[in-house]
């Protein structure tokens, strides 16, 4: 019997390593939860960074946020090009340390702080300007659905992979006006449609869990969240495309200077994503993958899921936290 090679700490067969990724969204999530249902959105988003960026420390990566909080000059912490980690292998982080920071302070359904990671070089670079995206589940034919074909055509492609009419499959599109002709294009072919009003990590994830009436994602949202979005499809064998959008030719140079030769080309799965990747995510309010930070006079329970496209393992972590213990650190 060959015998196992033993995993190199912090590399991507670093099971140990997918577990402290989790520490890490589990302190956002536990300091976002601080502001649900507040009203104040910067505040839920600033407390989930400052202590994504505070639990990183004790990662044993070189890690380097190429998805992050922005550029340099306009974000504190975890902008793009931060070192992160304790030291390491070479890794690039893509980090939304509080995904729908709306939902958090309206209370809302599907917030949470979610990361993600990769070897060096292995994200796509994009900038927070806006991404068309499709997602669909493992299991499918490839190419079973893209964003160069009418939405009516990908339904029916869909619907026939899927051994199932076009009026059983569920579309998943974020809530915008500049979403009405899609989803009237939706409706139009017979499919039903989940309108959501933020959140569309959450959204593009849902096609691939067993449990989800979601078939398809479609529609634009953060390029950011279409990478991370694409790490987690990567880690369950889903399909994704996402498309940059623009809304001026400065975002165009942008692009461009950030090393993209054709700005408009249609980036797959695994363009977006290469090589192993890790996805963690902790829910900050309930959802249809995780539930939501629920807090007691001493502690907190953590509910957070992760997955390795090296495994293909899909975990999920319920943790328990002891605020009282003199031990316990948000870490
Ligand atoms: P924030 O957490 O930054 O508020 O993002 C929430 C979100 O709904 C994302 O999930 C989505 O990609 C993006 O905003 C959509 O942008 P917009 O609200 O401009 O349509």
């Amino acid at each position: 019997m060959a015998a196992h090679k033993k995993p190199e700490p912090g590399t991507m067969t670093d099971r140990n390593l997918a577990l402290e990724l989790v520490r890490v969204t589990e302190a956002a999530a536990l300091a976002a939860s601080r502001w649900i249902g507040l009203g104040k959105k910067n505040e839920a988003d600033g407390a989930a960074v400052e202590a994504m960026r505070k639990a990183f420390d004790a990662v044993g990566i070189d890690g380097t946020v190429v998805i992050g909080e922005g550029e340099m000059d306009e974000a504190p912490m975890l902008f793009i090009g931060e070192k992160v980690g304790a030291g390491g292998p070479r890794m690039d982080i893509a980090v939304d340390p509080l995904e729908g920071t709306t939902l958090t302070a309206k209370a809302g359904p599907n917030a949470m702080a979610t990361l993600a990671l990769a070897e060096n070089g292995n994200f796509l670079h994009a900038p927070d300007i806006y991404m068309d995206k499709i997602a669909v589940g493992g299991g499918l034919p490839a190419g079973v659905v893209t964003l160069d074909d009418a939405v009516a055509v990908n339904l029916r492609n869909l619907a026939r992979a899927k051994k199932c009419e076009i009026s059983d499959l569920v579309a998943c599109i974020l809530d915008r006006d500049r979403h009405k002709d899609l989803i009237a294009h939706c409706r139009e072919a017979g499919a039903r449609v989940m309108l959501i009003t933020d959140g569309d990590v959450a959204g593009a994830i849902a096609t691939a869990l067993p449990d989800s009436e979601i078939d398809i994602y479609l529609g634009s949202g953060g390029a950011p969240e279409g990478v991370l979005s694409a790490a987690a499809l990567r880690c369950v064998g889903g399909q994704m495309q996402g498309r940059l959008l623009y809304e001026s030719d400065d975002q165009i140079e942008r692009v461009r200077a950030m090393g993209h030769a054709d700005p408009r080309r249609c980036f797959s799965v695994e363009e977006m994503a290469r090589g192993d990747v890790m996805f963690a995510a902790t829910g900050v309010t309930s959802g249809a993958m995780l539930r939501g930070v629920k807090r007691s006079p001493h502690g907190a329970t953590t509910h957070s899921i992760v997955m390795r496209s090296h495994s293909g393992t899909v975990r999920y972590i319920e943790a328990h936290h002891n605020f009282a213990q003199k031990t316990w650190t948000p870490t």
